[in-house]
């Protein structure tokens, strides 16, 4: 910490985290997210609000399916449920990035709800004497 070419980026990180303290106090959330390894670690607060709400939405759950704790313990990895998540969130970004090509800023074009559609297993088969149109 005391070390002469180190002072410099202590005094802008100290800096940081002020400012950060200051804007989630500002919107009377908590600080930025602190475990995202799919998302960007800049997602912003309300589109990971957003986005965590189309989960519960597009699978049926509360937040509780893959989180443990009080909302200010979103960043805990207690749950299977969540490390599954975060692998179907990387398949969701290769459907639409890799294999659709929608262009960055666009809608994706497949969601959780594609698959899910408001159910934690989605179906494999039509159901009996259902599916044609
Ligand atoms: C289907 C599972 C699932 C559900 C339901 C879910 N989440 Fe998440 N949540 C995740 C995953 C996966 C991550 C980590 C994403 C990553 O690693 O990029 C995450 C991360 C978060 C984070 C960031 C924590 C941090 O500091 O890193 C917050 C906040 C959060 N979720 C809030 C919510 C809220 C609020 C709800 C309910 C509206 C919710 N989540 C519902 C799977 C879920
Ligand atoms: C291409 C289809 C598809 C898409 C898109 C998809 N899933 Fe899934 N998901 C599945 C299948 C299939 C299973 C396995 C269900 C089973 O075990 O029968 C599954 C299982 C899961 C599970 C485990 C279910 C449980 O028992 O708790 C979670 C959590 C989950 N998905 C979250 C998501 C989230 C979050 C998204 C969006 C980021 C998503 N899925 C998008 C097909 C999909």
């Amino acid at each position: 910490m005391g070390r002469v070419l180190g002072a410099g980026l202590v005094c802008v990180c100290v800096l940081g985290v002020v400012v950060t303290t200051a804007v989630a106090q500002g919107r009377g959330a908590q600080g930025p997210p602190t475990n995202l390894q799919v998302l960007p670690q800049d997602t912003p607060r309300p589109q990971l609000t957003a986005l965590m709400r189309s989960f519960t939405a597009a699978l049926g759950v509360q937040c509780s399916h893959c989180h443990v704790g009080t909302p200010q313990e979103r960043a805990k990895d207690d749950l299977e449920t969540k490390a599954k998540a975060r692998n179907m969130l990387k398949m969701v970004m290769a459907l639409n990035g890799e294999y659709l090509g929608v262009p960055a800023g666009e809608d994706n074009k497949v969601t959780c709800y594609t698959c899910h559609r408001g159910e934690l297993k989605p179906l494999t088969a039509p159901p009996p004497g259902g599916g044609g149109r």
